[in-house]
């Protein structure tokens, strides 16, 4: 069993996870030997914090350990993708990747002979989308029935918002004036249309209004986000964006949960102000990337 995309998974495998996950924060020790022996590496071609101090420091908290590879500091860099996952199956028990194309994600996953977890490729980032389901069961009780909008740029993290909501029932409404191209499978978005749990409206106010949560991300994806070759679409982006900006006047008198995976671009999809409102709730969200990623590793394996 992979995680390339929730989609992919029952609505079973992912209520597990997520009562798993709930299970490890607050009973940590019951944990502490489950990976004895046990390795998992992280071979990232991005930048991270949380994901990668989610693999490590879990896989260290359950006893087992961890190796991050850097790709540019491998032989990844100069040989067939395929063969060095094979070689790297043979040495770990679980293979993080964080790769810039989905594709490469799907090639790792078909020559692994251990469970490949995708860390966020340029289409999905289904670890994020665990912790915010098991972020949102530990606030309202419950994932099913629960309204969500995701407002910014139809990214990663949005599909993966889209794919967790059709599989637990969580309603999944998108205002999106931007899309990243590479983001976009229209097979994947049919299925969630048909569903009936993914919506798309320009009618911003009014899904804020029907909403439990409200989520956004940032309008650039980390690989581009210091690029200074795409500084003219930066600037077009946050134009045509600013609109969709949360801060105090959009959200107020909301009674809503405020989401982001984070890291935040204060002052562009958010204010700062609402990252530290009283509704926000993305520190424990971030906080919870540690035990929801504790408990995929042992779902992975088993444990
Ligand atoms: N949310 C998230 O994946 O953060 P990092 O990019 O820091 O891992
Ligand atoms: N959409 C963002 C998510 C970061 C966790 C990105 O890919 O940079």
């Amino acid at each position: 069993m992979h995680l390339i995309s929730l989609k992919d998974w029952s609505p079973a495998d992912i209520i597990d996870a997520v009562e798993e996950s709930i299970d490890i924060k607050n009973y940590p020790d019951k944990y502490q030997s489950a990976m004895n022996g046990l390795s998992l590496s992280l071979l990232f071609q991005k930048t991270s914090t949380r994901t990668r101090c989610a693999g490590e420091v879990g896989m260290n908290q359950l006893g087992g350990h961890a190796i991050y590879l850097d790709w540019r500091a491998t032989n990844f860099m100069l040989a067939d993708l395929r063969d060095e996952i094979r070689v790297l199956s043979s040495y770990v028990d679980l293979i993080m990747v964080r790769f810039l194309k989905h594709a490469d994600v799907l090639r790792s996953a078909d020559v692994a002979s251990v469970p490949i977890i995708n860390g966020c490729c340029d289409r999905y980032h289904p670890t994020q989308a665990l912790a915010d389901l098991m972020t949102i069961q530990e606030k309202l009780g419950k994932v099913e029935g629960v309204k969500l909008t995701y407002v910014g740029v139809h990214n990663n993290v949005c599909n993966s918002l889209i794919a967790a909501g059709m599989k637990v029932g969580m309603e999944v409404t998108v205002v999106a004036p931007e899309t990243n191209p590479t983001a976009i499978d229209e097979d994947f978005l049919e299925e969630a249309r048909q569903s009936g749990m993914y919506k798309v409206t320009d009618r911003l106010k009014d899904a804020i209004a029907g909403s439990d949560v409200v989520y956004t991300d940032t309008w650039m994806d980390m690989e581009f986000f210091l690029d200074p070759t795409l500084k003219a679409e930066k600037e077009k982006r946050s134009k045509l964006m600013e609109p969709y900006q949360l801060n105090k006047a959009l959200l107020e008198g909301e009674d809503v949960l405020i989401m982001h995976c984070l890291p935040a671009h204060r002052g562009s999809e958010i204010s700062g102000d609402i990252i530290e409102d009283e509704r926000s709730i993305m520190f424990e969200q971030a906080e919870n990337r540690l035990h929801s990623m504790k408990g995929l590793m042992l779902k992975l394996l088993n444990k």
